[in-house]
């Protein structure tokens, strides 16, 4: 029996080798999917529930139009967020939690995803790449979600 075993053992193992080589290496996650998660709070069309969830529209095109507002994004996602936040008029001062579980491949699919095709008024959007997303959240422990809200009072003011 053992030495049947032992017979058969490289055989299985250069298959196994044989199978991770066919295999994409990093298979790019799909935003659409990753979207489920979001929808259970800003709705599956994105237009969330005022005074609750914000929409994720035209504001969201604003931020990804300038370089701190990309940053913003990516750490909202990997941080949460605590406003008060003003979001087309309306003040939300609710909590969004940290999305736990989501690398910076993920995060810049699911970015992507919301960008393309949850929102659809604004400046043209610009994707994501996870190298980009990896930038900003290296350094995410300096930030804190009640940062990222006042972050985003300064932007929508009209800075960079
Ligand atoms: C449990 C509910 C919940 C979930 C799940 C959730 N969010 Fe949020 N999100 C919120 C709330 C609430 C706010 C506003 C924070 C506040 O009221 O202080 C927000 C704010 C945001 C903002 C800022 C909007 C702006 O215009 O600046 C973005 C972007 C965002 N969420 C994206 C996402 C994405 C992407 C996901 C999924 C990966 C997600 N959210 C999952 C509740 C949620």
């Amino acid at each position: 029996m053992r030495a049947r075993l032992a017979l058969i053992g490289p055989g299985v193992l250069l298959a196994g080798a044989a199978l991770a080589q066919s295999a994409p290496a990093d298979p790019a996650p799909d935003g659409a999917s990753l979207y489920g998660r979001c929808s259970a709070c800003h709705t599956a069309s994105g237009a969330g529930l005022p005074g609750a969830f914000p929409p994720l529209n035209r504001d969201v095109r604003m931020m990804a139009a300038k370089p701190a507002g990309r940053r913003y994004l990516a750490l909202v996602v990997r941080l949460g967020l605590i406003g008060p936040l003003e979001v087309e008029g309306q003040t939300y001062r609710n909590v969004m939690p940290a999305q736990s579980g989501l690398d910076d491949a993920a995060i810049a699919a699911v970015l992507n995803h919301v960008g393309t095709r949850i929102s659809h008024d604004g400046p043209a959007f610009r994707a994501f790449t996870a190298a980009e997303v990896a930038g900003y959240t290296a350094d995410a422990g300096k930030t804190s979600a009640a940062e990222l809200a006042a972050l985003h009072a300064s932007l929508a003011k009209g800075g960079a």
